[in-house]
């Protein structure tokens, strides 16, 4: 599937994530083969530069970070389309340059009057661009039916009433079929492979319910710190930068039933189901746990503790580890506890999802010789060494009868020749195409919400510091009281 004629306006040239992700994943369409002869890339910012400034900032970017090798006569192609419009979010003068800019290109590269706007900027800022877009005339299909698509970066609100706002916003000027919000989760080629896994096979869907689950561990663990991202970060925390949008996109996933198709309604119309069905755990202080990182040791090197980092306030109250569990009340998950995990500066970076098995209801061995035998669990591993690991039991050679837990592992790497495209890849494409499946729709930013506004509360109203954890360990003592509670220990991935 290629993209047809069409620009892509990129708000935000300047930020971190056009540089290391966005950029060189334009290229890597290109160099794919995936962009169209007539396509352009604008770059709006506070700077003043030309088109060739501009052209070098994307080079930099793509020499650095594609995933494919950098081919000179790719390059000149995109080269092409490029340009700069130097602008600010108030002036009507740089929105009318980038009119101007877009009308241009139209006539000179064959973009066909498609648009694509991404707004990867601050959110308080979507408002005010989104404005602009509308009042020049940017926002609307026009006559040859050409397109106009807005894309959002979460996170989408701060919490129920503010996401809820930034909707009504955004749905006054774009109809809900041109706004795609991007969750970079759901572009990894292992979350999508979560739908072949279960929908493909016969082998798990018997086990995929509460009679053979005990409890579900969800955990994106990341070994980094906030990096330069205070301004962002700080205020904001773990529970809403990732599991308000990754992981309960994750969980909905995991959870939800066989959609009747895997066009984006019917897709959508499932997870929008389980999420509805998902709720905050009834014991708040029980059932959750947040943490802020102390200074430590983190891959060998010294690091800072989260409230010396810069940019900071000393007595910041945000958290960079959010543990929650969430029980989804439905007839397949009645009783299954979900426990979603997410922290900075933990030992490594791993995300996966671990279905715990139930334990067999009799063993016919002695105790000693299942001590070492732990429960059935099939894990998927996301990131980053993507594959399935099942773990059960099996006899140790030369014992009369010993059991001990062995694994069975795919990985991606070993069976497949191809390569996974980066995530941004597949969703920038997918714009492009105007293919929905993979963006969350409103409702289920909603629904997210109301799982976590009523923690969010919670923990607001304590007004207390999160319990510090040592950088490169794995999370504060709250975090394995709340599963032990419960009678489960947390994976060690
Ligand atoms: C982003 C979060 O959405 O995801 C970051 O804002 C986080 O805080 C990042 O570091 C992790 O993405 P990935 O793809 O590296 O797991």
């Amino acid at each position: 599937r290629i993209a047809g004629p069409c620009a892509l306006v990129l708000f935000g040239v300047t930020g971190d994530l056009a540089r290391k992700k966005l950029m060189p994943a334009i290229y890597d369409l290109a160099n794919r083969g995936l962009l169209p002869p007539g396509f352009g890339l604008i770059g709006f910012a506070r700077r003043d530069w030309e088109n060739q400034d501009f052209a070098k900032i994307v080079h930099d970017s793509v020499k650095e970070r594609a995933r494919t090798p950098f081919r000179e006569e790719v390059w000149k192609q995109l080269l092409e389309g490029i340009r700069f419009v130097p602008g600010t979010f108030d002036s009507d003068e740089s929105f009318q340059t980038l009119k101007q800019t877009l009308d241009d290109l139209d006539q000179s590269q064959g973009t066909g009057g498609n648009h694509a706007f991404y707004l990867s900027i601050p959110p308080k800022a979507f408002d005010q661009v989104i404005s602009q877009l509308k009042k020049h005339g940017l926002a609307k299909r026009d006559q040859r039916g050409a397109w106009s698509r807005v894309v959002i970066e979460k996170p989408f609100g701060h919490d129920l009433a503010s996401a809820n706002e930034l909707e009504r916003r955004v749905s006054s000027v774009f109809h809900s079929q041109s706004v795609f919000r991007i969750d970079h989760y759901l572009g990894k080629e292992t979350v999508q492979n979560l739908l072949a896994l279960r929908f493909a096979n016969e082998l798990f869907e018997p086990i995929w319910n509460r009679n053979y689950v005990d409890h579900v561990q969800i955990t994106m663990a990341e070994d980094i710190g906030i990096g330069g991202r205070a301004g962002y970060y700080d205020g904001v925390g773990a529970a809403r930068d990732v599991i308000q949008n990754h992981l309960l996109q994750l969980l909905a996933l995991t959870a939800m039933e066989e959609p009747t198709s895997f066009d984006a309604d019917q897709l959508r119309a499932e997870k929008r189901k389980a999420l509805a069905a998902a709720r905050p755990p009834k014991d708040i202080a029980a059932h959750t746990a947040r943490g802020q990182y102390l200074g430590g040791w983190a891959g060998g090197k010294q690091v800072l503790g989260y409230l010396e980092e810069e940019g900071i306030s000393p007595q910041s109250q945000t958290e960079t580890y959010a543990a929650i569990r969430v029980d989804i009340d439905n007839r397949r998950w009645a009783g299954v506890p979900f426990y979603l995990r997410s922290a900075k500066r933990m030992p490594r970076r791993v995300t996966e999802i671990a279905l715990n098995l139930r334990r067999a209801p009799h063993l016919p061995f002695s105790q000693t010789d299942t001590e070492a035998l732990g429960s059935n669990a099939l894990v998927l591993r996301i990131q980053p060494d993507e594959g399935i690991t099942l773990r059960f039991g099996a006899k140790v050679p030369a014992t009369l009868m010993e059991i001990r837990d062995v694994t069975m592992d795919f990985a991606y790497g070993t069976s497949f020749a191809e390569s996974s495209p980066e995530a941004y890849e597949r969703l920038i494409l997918d714009v492009l195409l105007g293919d929905p499946p993979l963006f969350p729709q409103h409702e289920e930013v909603e629904l997210s919400w109301k799982i976590l506004d009523p923690i969010l509360d919670f923990w607001a109203d304590l007004d207390t510091q999160p319990e510090g954890y040592a950088s490169g360990t794995w999370g504060p003592a709250s975090g394995i009281t709340m599963l032990a509670r419960d009678g489960f220990v947390w994976r060690r991935p």
